[in-house]
């Protein structure tokens, strides 16, 4: 088989899609992703489009690795960095590849465009994804473990089961300052982008975009902020 490109797209913006991206886009025989990742590139495409629902995703997914085990040329395009909270998961769960039948490129993810956003080095930040859902009791603790050790968390919340408002209910509820500071960045990127500060106690009665990041902020001696 050639390669199957796993190919990160950015969080949304046309301007953080690489040329590398746009080059593999425009030599793919087949190019399969969620509407608003094809349509970042409109006029590069001259092989077959799919457009990636949630309802089809096992059966395109399939058929982009039979499609390059017959030789194709084939770009899987994933929002963001297709290695965090990604399609690379969902690739390597189809059973059918291993990361070495792969060419996995990297895209700015909603990670970076938040912390970016926000100032803050994402090197000392716990990062979680509760997206699609990846909700559980073992991680819940986790969040609360990475907290309690006085570490900063960025995560993505689920869209379905675990808003920021239920994180922020359950944080409050498990004993943490409802003063705490909290940060969302929604639609990064994005024409419609917004940033709100503040608190677990705030976020609690607030309904946010579905493309959202949140960081919850641990303040520390050393901060100066
Ligand atoms: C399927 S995951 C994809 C993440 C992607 N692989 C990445 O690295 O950014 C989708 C989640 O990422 C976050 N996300 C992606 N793009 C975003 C954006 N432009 N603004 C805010 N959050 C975003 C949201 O939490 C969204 O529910």
């Amino acid at each position: 088989m050639v390669k199957l490109n796993i190919v990160g797209v950015g969080p949304g913006s046309a301007e953080y899609v690489t040329p590398l991206a746009h080059r593999l886009v425009s030599e793919a025989q087949v190019i399969i992703g969620a509407k608003r990742s094809l349509d970042l590139f409109g006029g590069d495409i001259s092989g077959k489009s799919h457009v990636l629902t949630a309802k089809n995703l096992n059966d395109l997914l399939k058929y982009a690795v039979e499609a390059a085990k017959e030789g194709k040329h084939v770009v899987v395009l994933s929002t963001g960095d297709p290695g965090f909270s990604g399609l690379l998961k969902s690739v390597l769960n189809t059973k059918l590849v291993t990361s070495d039948d792969l060419n996995v490129i990297p895209g700015v993810s909603a990670v970076q465009a938040c912390a970016a956003k926000l100032g803050l080095c994402w090197d000392e930040l716990c990062l979680f994804t509760f997206h699609q859902g990846n909700v559980s009791d073992v991680r819940k603790t986790e969040l609360t473990a990475c907290l309690k050790a006085g570490r900063s968390v960025l995560l993505f919340p689920d869209a379905k089961n675990f808003l920021p408002k239920d994180i922020a209910t359950y944080l409050i509820n498990s004993g943490f300052d409802p003063n705490m500071s909290v940060f969302i960045c929604e639609n990064l990127t994005l024409d419609n982008e917004r940033i709100v500060k503040s608190s677990l106690m705030g976020v609690s009665t607030i309904d946010f975009a579905a493309l959202c990041v949140m960081v919850i902020r641990v303040k520390r001696e050393d901060d100066d902020v």
